[in-house]
């Protein structure tokens, strides 16, 4: 068997969450590959709501094992505290979610680094969720972390070890002002819950599922212009959020990637600081907003809003190997008499057609106009009755991004998904 990928291709926020609880009951297994409670993946059904940041989205479809992989950074405290809320609610975790060893500890060091390091940024801030993700993905790559297997064996004195170098660290930052002792007591406590539950090779049990002919689907977080490497550098996340992200965030080869799902919102959304060419500025951009709840699920932000970009997307598309496109919140643009979309982009008086080495200044978006479909979309239950005008964007866009959309989203529910 091999695995199936989804993923956002925007700026994050797309709808990940719904989506893969929306997919779970034809899976075995969800795992998460990347990223940690930077994330905020929001499920909606039977009335009820729930943000996951750390836990992936298919822990509510019946019994599936869950998994967070490798790649993922987690954060303890945040970890217990988002796992006790499932199990006040009823859901059983401590057998099925299954967490790697290799999978490494955002410490509350962390998080003040991640502090100091954006107020030394200045105006260049990144606008980051303040989790601690940068500075624990930079001990994983310079080779100074603390995994989840460290907890096993003689951890109080590896914690302190860690802990004394960020302080040094801090102090050469000038970030003295801080108080950890509460943060910390309830962080080891989040060290004692995790041990209750089962702590895997997780790219060994991924495997074996795999060759016994169990199906995975691999949940992405942020978005591909979020990606370290291929994102709009540096105002990006510090992990791969890209499909290629799944095979070192969960030990899998390439040739075990089955579908790639790329996800995106009908229009586009961003949120922390950095470039965003179709970015909305005027009484367009707030109505999106406030439509679309175009709030963030972790900080609370407003989220920018504005068109979407298909210089952006195809590229997405490219780098990730996207096989099915799924359209999320078409809904939000019901109400509009004109619909854009961003075909190319003008740079330097010059038009081009694809994505280039920096879109931090100088961008000027090329669009083509649709007329909008005024119509409510939210209690759509089928294809058959979208309105024409909705049909010739889903049309445009497919023509213009050489995928197919396979699932269309009109609301937030679960049950609001039109598949194709
Ligand atoms: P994620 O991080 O990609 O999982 O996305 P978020 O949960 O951060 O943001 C998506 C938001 O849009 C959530 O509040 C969802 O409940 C909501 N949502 C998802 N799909 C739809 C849709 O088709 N229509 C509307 N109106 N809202 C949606
Ligand atoms: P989901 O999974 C949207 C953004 C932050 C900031 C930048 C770096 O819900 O789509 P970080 O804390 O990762 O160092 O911040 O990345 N960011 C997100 N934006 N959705 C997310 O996750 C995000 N995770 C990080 O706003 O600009
Ligand atoms: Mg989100």
């Amino acid at each position: 068997m091999k695995v199936d990928v989804l993923l956002g291709l925007q700026w994050g926020d797309e709808g990940k969450g719904k989506v893969v609880d929306v997919l779970t009951p034809r899976y075995d297994v969800v795992a998460r590959f990347q990223g940690g409670p930077n994330a905020g993946h929001t499920l909606e059904f039977e009335g009820e709501k729930y943000v996951l940041r750390s836990i992936p989205s298919g822990i509510f479809q019946g019994n599936k094992v869950n998994i967070i992989g490798n790649g993922v950074v987690l954060a303890p405290d945040l970890f217990m505290d988002e796992a006790k809320e499932l199990e006040k609610s009823g859901h059983e975790l401590k057998s099925r979610l299954h967490i790697s060893k290799k999978a490494h500890l955002i410490m509350p060091t962390h998080r003040l680094l991640d502090a100091a390091y954006e107020a030394a940024k200045g105006k260049n801030k990144v606008g980051t969720t303040g989790k601690g993700i940068g500075p624990t993905y930079t001990d994983k790559i310079s080779r100074n972390g603390l995994r989840v297997g460290d907890i096993l064996d003689n951890f109080e004195e590896k914690y302190a070890a860690h802990k004394a170098r960020h302080e040094e660290i801090l102090r050469s930052l000038n970030y003295t002002d801080y108080d950890i002792t509460e943060v910390e007591r309830h962080w080891m406590e989040g060290i004692e819950y995790m041990r209750q539950f089962p702590l895997v090779d997780s790219e060994h049990e991924v495997n074996n599922l795999l060759r016994e002919g169990k199906s995975v689907l691999c949940e992405g977080a942020q978005g591909t212009m979020l990606d370290v490497d291929f994102g709009s550098y540096p105002f990006v996340t510090s992990s791969n959020t890209i499909c290629a992200g799944a095979c070192t965030g969960l030990g899998l080869g390439p040739n075990k990637i089955g579908d790639v799902f790329g996800i995106i919102k009908a229009y586009c959304t961003r949120v922390g600081a950095g470039p965003f060419p179709t970015e909305l500025f005027d009484e367009t951009g707030a109505k999106i907003r406030a439509i679309g709840h175009e709030y963030g699920a972790v900080t609370g932000r407003e989220r920018r809003c504005g068109w979407i970009d298909l210089v952006a997307l195809k590229y997405a598309i490219m780098v990730n190997g996207v096989t099915k496109l799924i359209m999320m919140k078409s809904d939000v643009l019901d109400d509009f008499q004109t619909i854009k979309a961003c075909v190319a982009y003008k740079q330097n008086g010059q038009v081009i057609d694809y994505f280039p080495y920096d879109i931090n200044e100088g961008i000027e978006p090329v669009y083509v106009e649709m007329p909008g479909w005024n119509t409510d979309l939210t209690s759509c239950t089928s294809e058959a009755q979208f309105p024409q005008a909705f049909k010739d964007y889903i049309a445009f866009l497919e023509e213009q991004l050489e995928t197919p959309i396979a699932i269309i989203s009109v609301g937030p529910d679960r049950e609001q998904t039109i598949e194709r």
